[in-house]
Parts: C-alpha cells; structure tokens; sequence
C-alpha cells in the first residue's frame, strides 16, 4: 500500500472518507493514495480559514514577509526533491521541473518583496472645486478566505501565484491542487509550517472539482476565487461566484507570427521550445505559427527537421523532450483533434502517432481554420503552421479566435513590430521572443476568453485586496 495522504485542515492532518490511487502518467504505476475532500471537508477548511484570517490579518506586512521569504529558502534547499515530485506525478522532464523549482522559489520572494510594498495613491483632492483643505488617499486592505483552483501543469510555480500573493495580502487561503497532481500542493503544508505560518492560513484539500467547486465558490466566507483551467471550468466558477472577485487563467492557443526579414536559423530552436516544452501542456504554448511566405518553405523544412530531433523518453532522463500525456483521456482527445484535422485536409509534416503514453510532437500545415486544432487549445505537442503575404493578414489571423492570453512576433522592423503589439488582441504581445516567454513579476492574465484578471505576483495580490478610500478635512 502507497503512503496515504490526508487532507490539510486548520494546520492538522485530518483523515479523509475515501482515498483514491494517483498513478505516475509515464509508467501507470501507482504512487500514492491521495485523500479526497466532500464538501463538508471544504466547508470546514473554509471555516478555519476564516478563524485564523481574522488573527492573521494583524500580521505586520514584515512578518508575512518573512514567512514567504522563509518558504523561498526551504524550497530552495529541497530543490531537487520537489523537483523530482513534479517529474513523477506530472511527467514533466526533470529539466523543466527543475526550471518550474527556481521560478517557484522567485516567485515566493516577489510575494515577500509584495508584501512589503503595498502602496494605495495619493488623490489631488484641490483638483476639484470643494476638494479644498482636504486630503485625499487609498489603502489596499486584506479581504478574508481565497479559495485557489490549480492546475496540473505548473504544480508548484502556478500554486505560488496564487498561496505567494494571498499570503502577501494578509489573506487565508483554501487550496485544491489539480487532481492530477496533488502532491507538490500538499508537500506545501510541510514547508510553509517550517516557515512559520499560523495553523490555518494555507489549507490543503485535494478532490474533485465538481464534489468542491460549489464551497469554494459560494460560501459566505468565500471573498475571493482564483482559478486556472479549462475555459468551460471558467464560465461555471463564474457563475457560481457571482460578485466575489474572480481571477480566471484559462489558456489560449498562442500565435507566433515570425515576419520577413527575420533569420530562421536563429530562431527554430526557440520556436520548438516554445510548442513543445513540457508537451505543449502550457497555457502560452505556441499552437498557431504564421510565418511569411518569403520564409515558410525554409522555416518548415528547418522546424520540422528539428522537431523530428526531440528526445522521446522518461522524466528523470537528463536529455528528455518529450514525455507522457497528463492522461490517456487527452491522450485520445489529443489524437482524435489531429484524426479530425487530417480528415478535414491537414497535411501531417511530423509526429501525429502515440508511442506507450506519449503522443510525438506533431506539425500540421494546410490546416483548416474550423478544425479543433485550429479553434481551441490543444494542450497537447501539436502545432499548425501556415504561411502569410502582409502583416495585416498575419495579425488578422492571429486574431480569429477565442482566446488571448500571450501572443508573439519576431520582427527585425520596430516600427511592424509596435503596429502589430498595438493590434494584436491578447493580454500580452511578446515582441522578438516567443509568447511561451513568461516571468514571474509581468502582469499576466487575458483577453477574451482567455480569462478575466491579473497574475504576475503584485498583480494578483492587488486582486486579493480591498481598496479603500479616505478623505481627511482639516479645518473649517
Ligand atoms: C500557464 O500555463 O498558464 C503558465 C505558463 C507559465 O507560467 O510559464
């Protein structure tokens, strides 16, 4: 029997009615049993989160900067462990994991730094008639219980965006880690108890979605949700949030438009990083590429040499690219999108076959743009190319769809670049790098329906947080 894992309430491990077996998606062997929270686990973790608000919110911002500070050290030193806890439960290759480990612990510093640099603004109260001998001014104030959904594909980076910002605020927080991969988010109960935080602040609750959505979304004590996920997720927890304030992170199908002029031998490399890292299982992973015609016949040929090169294989290899699929249900969905895409006229350049769990990178071209491959996330190692005649048409193109999280353009031209930075309708416009480009402290979030709100650490926490205004008359 794999070792059991209890729910993390109220700073205690507490047993849960059922348990369930977390399988290792590379080799279908068993690791764990992971305990699943009811609703009634979630109410009750929502409850003492909310006790140990009302005392944590009289933290000074130097303590809960402290305590953050002190979770980025203990990541630090355990590096290699957390890293290989991604690798097994998420499939990541150890390189990546271990890249997601040194963004982490970054990304808990940011929120030590956020917690200690908590301006409102000043307001020119004398700009209006009646605004005389007044001053003027917000404050940004904690809110209460975050509820946090995560996902599988950054288990410990994308858990920190949203515990790292929370904490800063002087927040509680209810946390259910992916189901797929709850054991980076339940090792946090260890490090942040090390680190000092008071029982009851960061609970941990691993389950199903539709068993805990409705607590972490409705319940009175509930003041903030923060999720990232599908974008059919996204429009439930909407609704079930109603005027709570939300953050949705829900993906996108990321174009890269590499325009003339650009040298293609400079950039092939970091074009297939960017569609296949981690298997293409990353919200900004590029999917769409529109490349000038002067350069595509080149381009093609050279990306699709390089992809052919990428080493299929187990996470804990040192030179592995590519791995398993999170599950063998994207696995099969995966695989009927580019079936579909096929027999709507797409052309297979590379890959479009499964190895044991893994799906090899594929690269479409002449796809049509009804295909799923083309309208919604893939989330998996397949990218469609296509070739474009004026950059209007590539920004056009890049516009049809749903979704605007990141987008990318390489250029040699500032003055195309900046044209297709203000057109182009994402909530980030990468320019001379790939829209997969992400660090820690950059607003991060989307357009459309790639989401609603800001990450990116002070971002977030400004999204935890209350403002209130205050006006002060002196005199008469
Ligand atoms: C995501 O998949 O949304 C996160 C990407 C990243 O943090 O690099």
């Amino acid at each position: 029997m794999k070792k059991k894992w209890q729910l993390w309430i109220g700073g205690k491990w507490r047993e849960a009615k059922s348990y369930e077996s977390l399988y290792n998606p590379h080799t279908n062997e068993e690791i764990a049993q992971i305990g699943q929270a009811e609703h009634a686990d979630a109410v009750e973790a929502i409850v003492d989160a909310h006790g140990a608000y009302k005392k944590f919110k009289e933290y000074p911002a130097h303590a809960r900067a402290k305590i953050l500070a002190k979770v980025a050290a203990i990541m630090e030193e355990r590096s290699e462990e957390c890293a290989k806890l991604i690798a097994l439960e998420s499939a990541k290759s150890i390189r990546n994991a271990r890249e997601e480990i040194s963004r982490t612990v970054q990304t808990y510093r940011f929120a030590a730094e956020a917690a200690k640099s908590n301006y409102g603004e000043q307001i020119p109260m004398d700009a209006a008639a009646g605004g005389e001998k007044r001053f003027g001014f917000t404050i940004r104030t904690s809110i209460g219980v975050v509820t946090a959904i995560t996902p599988f594909n950054f288990p410990f980076n994308l858990v920190a965006h949203k515990v790292g910002p929370a904490i800063a605020a002087g927040n509680s927080i209810v946390l259910k880690p992916a189901e797929q991969t709850p054991l980076s988010g339940l090792l946090l109960a260890e490090i942040f108890k090390e680190a000092g935080l008071p029982n009851g602040v960061l609970n941990i609750i691993p389950g199903k979605g539709d068993v805990l959505s409705e607590a972490l979304t409705t319940h009175p004590h509930v003041k903030k949700v923060t999720f990232t996920g599908s974008v059919e997720v996204g429009h439930i927890i909407q609704q079930q949030a109603g005027f709570r304030k939300l953050t949705l992170e829900l993906g996108s199908n990321s174009p890269f438009i590499i325009d003339e002029g650009v040298d293609i031998d400079n950039i092939i490399e970091r074009t297939v990083l960017g569609s296949f890292s981690y298997n293409g299982q990353i919200c900004i992973s590029i999917q769409r590429i529109y490349v000038h015609r002067s350069l595509y016949e080149k381009f093609l040929e050279r990306f699709v040499a390089r992809t052919k090169q990428l080493v299929i294989g187990s996470p804990f290899e040192e030179d592995t690219n590519i791995t398993a699929v999170i599950s063998k249900k994207s696995l099969d969905r995966i695989k009927n999108w580019i079936d579909e895409a096929v027999q709507e006229e797409a052309k297979i350049e590379c890959g479009g076959t499964i190895e044991g769990n893994v799906l090899t990178p594929t690269v479409l071209t002449n796809v049509n743009r009804d295909s799923k491959v083309f309208r919604f996330e893939v989330f998996g190692p397949v990218v469609c190319i296509f070739p474009f005649d004026t950059l209007d048409d590539a920004i056009n193109d890049a516009n049809d769809s749903r979704y605007g999280l990141n987008s990318g353009i390489m250029t040699p031209s500032l003055e195309r670049a900046f044209y297709a930075a203000e057109r182009l309708e994402t909530g980030g416009v990468i320019v001379n790098d790939i829209p997969t480009y992400r660090i820690d402290n950059m607003p991060y979030g989307g357009w459309k329906d790639s989401g609603v709100g800001r990450e990116g650490v002070k971002y977030a926490m400004r999204e935890m947080m209350e403002e209130k205004f205050i006006s002060f008359k002196i005199g008469d």
